[in-house]
């Protein structure tokens, strides 16, 4: 039974979320199973459960476009709820054929909420594995369709600076023979070592808890190696079998150029993962990225926004040449119906502090480039806030 009611109305354009009316991109209507499933990927940021296990999930009907989905909050005054409804509308804004999605959040019974509390325990026991991500860590890929576009460069920096905000953050590298991570850091020495259960501990480096195919070989050259290696099982040992810290607030993962598989793996282990696209200004780019985004959207990964790196180069007497082309960033990020997070331009101590292991950020924190992480830092962690915060069941109490 639901009480108060207030209706959250989102409206997306047609272009905004794949149902375009270009021909090959015509795809069926998302059924309301297909809706609830997507739902089970919402995690209840207090309860680390998802809302649809949660009974948080009423009805859902489904007409010519337009979602209209019933979420009972706990009680009224939920600091979570705006969070909940921008996950729920996300989620569902990424199925095929969706126009619109209208969210009718109401307050739950007595009964309900009790029902409720009973899950949640039931659902944490069930998934109290310290060893996986936890189902409240914010998962970001960072993702392009084509290689040397910044990916790794951006993913160290973003790390280090959402680190710096006061989070226990992870960065994954993903790219099996391709690693960089590790030099970026300055990390090359360091070594993966296994605890008593003989999992994987995170080496630390630089406030960041890592884990790289780099720190497990004896030189970058042995990397060659792993080519014959199935690079969806190596991602999956390092996602099963790594200690990751229990308090683990984000994990960033460094996605290897243009492979569907990984992607396609990481979406099935981490269903939390949404994806963070790299361009750089000009127009063949940016036609590789969406390539990039349309995948996201087929493994229903949320994308959080575009990056646009290498955006021109300013000199020291303010003249700005736009090397690469500019716009590429805006367009696609238009395109896709997602924002522009930042454009960061090109800076030469972003390839020197790779080099180095001296990630720009810490740096030169006041350059072109680590003002520019910085502030898309900001704004990933404002889009996607920490899922343990305040607390609603502390609120619950006090009634
Ligand atoms: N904003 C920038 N200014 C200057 N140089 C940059 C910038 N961003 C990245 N670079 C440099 O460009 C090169 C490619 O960057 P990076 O390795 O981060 O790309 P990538 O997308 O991870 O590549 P790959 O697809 O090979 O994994 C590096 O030498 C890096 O230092
Ligand atoms: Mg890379």
């Amino acid at each position: 039974m639901i009480g108060h009611i207030r209706i959250s109305f989102y409206e997306h354009s047609h272009r905004a979320f794949g149902v375009s009316c270009r021909p090959s991109t015509l795809r069926a209507m998302a059924t309301e199973d297909q809706v609830r499933q997507a739902l089970t990927h919402v995690i209840d940021p207090e309860l680390h459960t998802d809302i649809v296990d949660l009974g948080m999930v009423g009805n859902i009907k489904i007409s010519e476009g337009v979602v209209d989905v019933s979420i009972a909050l706990t009680i009224a005054s939920c600091p979570m709820r705006g969070q909940i409804e921008t996950d729920v509308e996300r989620r569902v804004a990424s199925l095929p054929g969706i126009e619109k999605v209208v969210i009718t959040t109401g307050v739950m019974t007595q009964e309900q909420r009790s029902t409720l509390m009973e899950r949640a325990r039931m659902s944490a026991r069930k998934n109290a594995t310290p060893t996986a991500v936890s189902a409240s860590t914010r998962v970001i890929a960072v993702s392009s369709g084509k290689g040397g576009v910044g990916k790794s460069s951006l993913s160290v920096n973003l790390a280090i600076a959402i680190a710096g905000q006061g989070h226990t953050v992870g960065l994954l590298d993903a790219d099996i023979w391709g690693f960089s991570a590790p030099r970026m850091l300055g990390a090359t020495d360091m070594r993966l070592s296994a605890n008593e259960d003989r999992k994987i501990v995170p080496t630390e480096a630089q406030g960041i808890y890592l884990v790289s195919t780099g720190l497990l070989l004896d030189d970058e050259d042995t990397a060659l190696m792993w080519r014959g290696l199935m690079l969806t099982k190596a991602v999956e040992q390092f996602l099963n079998d790594v200690a990751w810290p229990t308090d683990l607030g984000y994990l960033i993962i460094d996605m290897p150029p243009g492979t569907g598989d990984v992607q396609m793996a990481l979406a099935r282990m981490l269903p939390q993962a949404e994806m963070v696209v790299v361009t750089t200004p000009q127009l063949a780019a940016q036609k590789v990225a969406a390539r990039v985004a349309d995948m996201a959207r087929r493994s229903h990964m949320p994308i959080v926004g575009v990056v646009e790196n290498m955006a021109g180069f300013v000199t020291e007497d303010g003249s700005r040449y736009e090397i690469f082309g500019s716009g590429g960033g805006a367009s696609l990020a238009d395109d896709i119906g997602v924002e522009l997070l930042g454009s960061v331009p090109i800076d030469p101590h972003v390839a020197s502090g790779g080099d180095s292991g001296d990630p720009v950020v810490v740096a030169h924190p006041d350059g072109p480039a680590g003002t520019a992480m910085t502030a898309v830092a900001d704004r990933i962690t404002r889009i996607l806030p920490p899922l343990a915060l305040d607390s609603c069941i502390g609120r619950l109490a006090a009634l």
